[in-house]
C-alpha cells in the first residue's frame, strides 16, 4: 500500500505551472477543483519558475509558492518540488555568459532555449545551489513535498573552455600520466601522440579512445552537477531525490544518474499509432512477428520501462511524464485513441511503476507547448474525453492501491550495456550501416514479451542473481569483470545467449588481442577467426543432424563471423556461402548451464525461435498461455495484467478462475478485452 515515496497508494500526477496563470483570477481555486475531479493526487511543481522565484540576482519571492504548496496540500495533492535548474533566466544568463553552453566549434550559444547550461561554471553552479537552498530551507520538509524532482531532462555537453579543463583534470585523475593516456586510445596512429594533458580537446574524431572517453566525463560532470544540486537540500530536507530520464537517449549514461537518484524516473512519449524509434528494425520486426505498430510501440515501451526499473533492480519507479492526448515535437502526431491512455498507463503500472504522470496539467496559452496535450485543455472545463478518461484511470489506480511499493523481479534478463552503443558506434568496420544497438536489443527481447514471459533489463553492474535465463545480444565491448561474471552464472546453471560482434574491444577502446570473443572465447568455446558482413537475412543457416532445438533452416546475416568451434557443440551452420558448414549457432556446457553463440544476426524468425527455446530450457513459465495476439499478459506481486494491443475486441480463456480487479464481481475463466482494453485480474480463491 505504501508508495516508494512513503505515501499511500499509487500517484496519479502532472507537471503544474500554476506560475504561468497568477493574472487569471481564480484559475488556482479552479485548477484545485478540476483536481479533485480528475483524482490527480500528485504534481510536479516549479520545474521551469526560475525566473518568478528568483526575479533578479538575489531577489527572491518565494510566498506564491508557499500559498500554492499549502493549497495543494489541502486538497490531497502531493509535490514533487523542483529544482529550476533545467531553464535558466534571461538576467544570469545574459550577465553570465560562461553559464551558457559552448558548441564544439567554440561559439557561445545565445541565451536561448532550456537544458542547455554549462555543466561545470561556477557560477552557475553557486546560483543553482542558492536557489536549491532557499527552496529546501523553506519547503523542504513541508508536508505535500514527497520527492524532489531535480533539474529537468539533464542532457547535452558544453565545449566551454571550463568543461575543457575539467575534462583534462578527469583525464589525468583516470590514467596518471599522458603515457597512460596515449597508449589507452593508440594515438600514435596518425601521429596524434598527446605530449601533455592541455592539449586535448574533443574535436578528434580519429581517436576512438578519446571519444568514449569524454561520453565518460560528460556523465561523470552531469551526475556531478546533480549531486552538487542535492548538497545544496540536504541541510533543510530528507526527501527523496530523482530527476526525469529520458529513454534510449544515447548520450547520458542512466546508470550514473542513477546512483545520484533515490528513486529512478523517466520519460515515456512513445509514438502511438505510428512507429517505434527502432524503425529499422520495425520493418523486419513487422511481418515476422505478426505485430501490428502499435504492439512495436507497446514492446519498445515495455522494454523502456523494464530498462528504467533495471538501474535500481526491480524497485519501483516514477512514470513522470506522458502525453494524456498528443506531442508537439514530431513531424505527426496522432492523437491517443480511446482507451489507449489507460491502456499505457496500466502498463506502466505493471511493469512496476507506482506512478503515472503527464506533461502536463494544463495547456499553456503562448510559447513553445502551448498545443501539446495536457490534462486540461484551452477550454478550460473537465468536458472533453481527454479529462474523462484520465478521471477514469484515476478510479483504476485507487482500485490497484494494493501493488504500491511491490517490485518486480523476473527469471529472464537482457543485459543492456550503455557503453556497448557508443563503442560500436564508433566502430569503423566492413560494415557501418545499421549498428543500432537499442534495436537489436529490443529484438532479442520481443520473443519473451510477445509470449508474455516477464523479462528484466539491467545494465552490466546489476548482479544476475537468481536468473535463469540471460540474453547478452552484441557485447561488442566488454567490461573488465563481465566474462567472469557471466562465467559464474552459466556455471550456476544460467542459461546465457550471446550474438555477435561479441568481445571485440576493451573499455579503451582496444581490440582484444588473442581472438574473438576475447575474453569469453573461453566460456563460449569458439574463436571468430573473420567477420563477413553483408545485408541482413542473406544468409542461410542450417541446423546440424538432430537439431535439438528443433530450429529448422533459419537466416542471418549483416555480420557473419566464421566461427570455430573449439570447444563447443555445433548446433547450426552457414549455408550457400564459400564458408557453408562453418559453425554459426553453438553452445557449450559449463559446470550446471549453457553458454550460446550466435556468430550472426539472426534474422526476426531465429532470434524468435532460439529465445523460445532457451527460455523452454530455462523452464520459464509465460504469465498466461495461449493468448490471442496482441494481447499480452504481465505479472506484479499477484495481479495479472491484460493488456490488449489491437483495435479489436479479443476474447481471452482463463486457465483458472479469476477476479478482476477493477470491475469487482464473481470469479471468471473468460473475459473480453474491447479494442485497447486493459484488465488486471487476482486470484479467484477469497
Ligand atoms: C519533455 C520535457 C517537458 C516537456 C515535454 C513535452 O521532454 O521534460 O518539459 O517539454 O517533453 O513532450
Amino acid at each position: 500500500m505504501t508508495n516508494i515515496l512513503g505515501g499511500p497508494g499509487l500517484i496519479h500526477g502532472c507537471d503544474y505551472n500554476p506560475e504561468q496563470w497568477e493574472d487569471v483570477p481564480g484559475i488556482w481555486d479552479e485548477d484545485l477543483r478540476l483536481m479533485r475531479l480528475a483524482g490527480i493526487n500528485g504534481v510536479a511543481l516549479g520545474i521551469f519558475a526560475w525566473s518568478r522565484l528568483e526575479s533578479a540576482d538575489g531577489v527572491y519571492d518565494l510566498d506564491w509558492m508557499a500559498t500554492i504548496l499549502d493549497r495543494l496540500h489541502q486538497t490531497g495533492v502531493s509535490v514533487w518540488l523542483a529544482t529550476p535548474s533545467g531553464a535558466k533566466p534571461n538576467w544570469l544568463a545574459l550577465a553570465q555568459p560562461e553559464v551558457r553552453r559552448c558548441r564544439s566549434d567554440g561559439q557561445r550559444e545565445a541565451q536561448q532555449n532550456r537544458h542547455n547550461h554549462c555543466l561545470t561554471s561556477p557560477i552557475y553552479r553557486r546560483k543553482v545551489a542558492a536557489i536549491n537552498g532557499r527552496l529546501a530551507q523553506r519547503f523542504g520538509r513541508h508536508p505535500a513535498v514527497t520527492l524532489w524532482h531535480v533539474s529537468n531532462e539533464y542532457s547535452g555537453c558544453c565545449h566551454c573552455p571550463l568543461c575543457y579543463a575539467a575534462f583534462r583534470a578527469w583525464l589525468e585523475r583516470k590514467y596518471g600520466s599522458v603515457a597512460a593516456m596515449n597508449r589507452a586510445w593508440w594515438s600514435r596512429f596518425w601521429s596524434h601522440d598527446y605530449e601533455r594533458f592541455d592539449q586535448v580537446t574533443c574535436i578528434d574524431q580519429s581517436v576512438s579512445g578519446l571519444h568514449v572517453d569524454w561520453k565518460r566525463f560528460v556523465c561523470d560532470q552531469t551526475a556531478d552537477f546533480m549531486a552538487a544540486e542535492v548538497a545544496a537540500l540536504r541541510p533543510h530536507s530528507d526527501r527523496p531525490v530523482t530527476t526525469n530520464l529520458m529513454g534510449f537517449h544515447e548520450e547520458l549514461d542512466p546508470a550514473r544518474m542513477a546512483a545520484v537518484c533515490d528513486v529512478i524516473g523517466w520519460d515515456a512519449y512513445p509514438d502511438w499509432h505510428g512507429r517505434t524509434r527502432c524503425s529499422n528494425n520495425a520493418d523486419t520486426l513487422r511481418p515476422a512477428f505478426g505485430l501490428a505498430d502499435d504492439a512495436l510501440v507497446a514492446s519498445e515501451t515495455a522494454f523502456l520501462h523494464d530498462l528504467n526499473r533495471g538501474l535500481k533492480d526491480g524497485q519501483p519507479w516514477l512514470l513522470m511524464e506522458s502525453s494524456p492526448s498528443s506531442i508537439n515535437w514530431r513531424q505527426v502526431s496522432r492523437l491517443k485513441e480511446p482507451g489507449v491512455n489507460r491502456l499505457a498507463g496500466l502498463q506502466a503500472l505493471a511493469h512496476g511503476a507506482d506512478a503515472v504522470a503527464y506533461f502536463q496539467w494544463r495547456k499553456s496559452r503562448g510559447a513553445a507547448e502551448a498545443f501539446h496535450g495536457a490534462v486540461v485543455d484551452h477550454v478550460g472545463h473537465e468536458h472533453t474525453r481527454v479529462f474523462r478518461e484520465i478521471a477514469g484511470l484515476s478510479q483504476d489506480l485507487a482500485l490497484l492501491a494494493p501493488l504500491a511499493g511491490t517490485r518486480v523481479l523476473n527469471q529472464a534478463a537482457l543485459l543492456y550495456d550503455w557503453e556497448v552503443r557508443w563503442h560500436q558506434d564508433l566502430w569503423k568496420h566492413s560494415r557501418n550501416a545499421d549498428k543500432d544497438y537499442p534495436g537489436i536489443c529490443l529484438q532479442h527481447y520481443l520473443p519473451l514479451w510477445r509470449r508474455s514471459i516477464g523479462c528484466d533489463v539491467i545494465g552490466a553492474r546489476i548482479p544476475f542473481g537468481q536468473r535463469r535465463l540471460l540474453i547478452a545480444p552484441v557485447l561488442y565491448m566488454l567490461r573488465p569483470g563481465l566474462a567472469e561474471r557471466l562465467a559464474a552464472f552459466v556455471a550456476a546453471g544460467g542459461i546465457l545467449l550471446c550474438t555477435a560482434p561479441c568481445g571485440v574491444v576493451d573499455q579503451d577502446d582496444l581490440a582484444f588481442t588473442g581472438g574473438q570473443p576475447g575474453p569469453l572465447r573461453a566460456l563460449l568455446g569458439v574463436w571468430a577467426e573473420e567477420t563477413d558482413c553483408c545485408d541482413d537475412g542473406a544468409i542461410t543457416l542450417e541446423p546440424t543432424a538432430g537439431d535439438p532445438l528443433r530450429l529448422g533452416t533459419q537466416a542471418g546475416g549483416g555480420i557473419c563471423e566464421l566461427l570455430h568451434a573449439e570447444d563447443c557443440e555445433v548446433l547450426a551452420t552457414y549455408a550457400g556461402t564459400w564458408y557453408a558448414g562453418r559453425p554459426a549457432l553453438t553452445r557449450r556446457k559449463h559446470g550446471a548451464g549453457w553458454a550460446y553463440y550466435l556468430g550472426t544476426r539472426g534474422a526476426p524468425a531465429l532470434i524468435d525461435t532460439l529465445i523460445e527455446r532457451l527460455a523452454e530450457q530455462a523452464g520459464l513459465q509465460p504469465v498466461l498461455a495461449g493468448l490471442p495476439a496482441p494481447v499480452t499478459a504481465h505479472r506484479r506481486a499477484d495481479a495479472v495484467f491484460l493488456l490488449n494491443w489491437g483495435r479489436n475486441a479479443q476474447r481471452v480463456r482463463l486457465p483458472e478462475p479469476m477476479r478482476d480487479l477493477l470491475h469487482p464481481g464473481e470469479a471468471t475463466t473468460e473475459l473480453e478485452l474491447p479494442a485497447w482494453g486493459a484488465s488486471v485480474l487476482g486470484s479467484g480463491r477469497d
